[in-house]
């Protein structure tokens, strides 16, 4: 069961910065990963839509023989990550706690941001996961849409995203926030401009915490805990990424998420 592959999905490509860094913290470890690029974006749809597609890509991995689950996408994490759990006889980790659990440490002024997509915004997760750590916690948060379609298309840097983010940050102006969370698979792509803003707007130093880390550090220990972990073999484990939609606009993407060339890119119906 080991040998196995973990399961990863998201609503697109995003997830494969989480991709990126579990492939760095546990490299022998084979990825199947599911992009739903055909239904993308989730991150403003309903409640019961993004729980439909969730359980619908999870069956789909468990029955492929995934040893785990890791749901990479925050706004399915937010939204379906208890049903997932329930319905599952898999171990399934999503993107929130262990960013969540990093930010309540990281924190001086007990005041942080949060940023993400609107469905993720309106679920509250991020609010109960860090009141659930410390609940004497402030959380701002802030919904960001325009970030997804700016880091697809590869605008992360330059006077735009710049306002967008300055746009986005200013309800923060004036409040301690000394800790942000890019909630949000997208963000990281973003993380430099976001940083500049959120400094220049709160005049004082901001870390900037993104999900894929925490994450592929619970998974290690995950995995650890539960007699999971792959052993090394004479040749790098074979990564599988799976598409629900192959367009040309994602394929130019898929290496900047990613940050190395995919190879074995297959198109799969849900
Ligand atoms: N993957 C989504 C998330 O992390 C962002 C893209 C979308 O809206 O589907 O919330």
């Amino acid at each position: 069961m080991s040998q196995a592959p973990l399961g990863v999905f998201d609503s697109g490509i995003g997830g494969l910065t989480v991709a990126r860094r579990i492939t760095q913290r546990l490299p022998h470890e084979a990825l199947l990963y599911l992009g739903d690029t055909a239904r993308v974006p989730w991150g403003n749809k309903s409640h019961e839509t993004i729980q439909r597609y969730s359980l619908n890509i999870a069956f789909r991995l468990r029955d492929e023989g995934a040893k785990a689950l890791v749901v990479a996408c925050n706004t399915a994490t937010a939204h379906a990550l208890d049903v997932l759990e329930e319905r599952l006889d898999l171990p399934v980790l999503g993107v929130v706690e262990p960013v969540a659990r990093a930010a309540a440490q990281a924190t001086r002024t007990s005041t942080l941001g949060v940023l993400g997509t609107r469905a993720t915004v309106a679920s509250g997760a991020y609010e109960r996961a860090l009141r659930r750590l410390d609940p004497g916690l402030r959380v701002l948060a802030q919904p960001c849409p325009l970030f997804v379609p700016l880091a697809e298309e590869g605008w992360t840097d330059g006077a735009v995203p710049r306002e967008v983010a300055r746009a986005y940050l200013r309800p923060f102006a004036g409040e301690p926030v000394d800790t942000l969370i890019l909630g949000c698979t997208h963000y990281p792509l973003l993380a430099s401009i976001i940083q500049e803003v959120a400094q220049d707007l709160l005049q004082r130093p901001v870390a900037v915490l993104d999900s894929a880390g925490a994450t592929a550090e619970a998974l290690a220990t995950l995995l650890h805990e539960q007699r999971l972990l792959a052993s090394s073999g004479d040749a790098p484990p074979a990564h599988r990424f799976w598409m629900t939609d192959l367009s040309s606009s994602f394929a130019e993407g898929w290496s900047r998420f990613f940050g190395a060339a995919l190879t074995d890119v297959e198109h799969v119906d849900l």
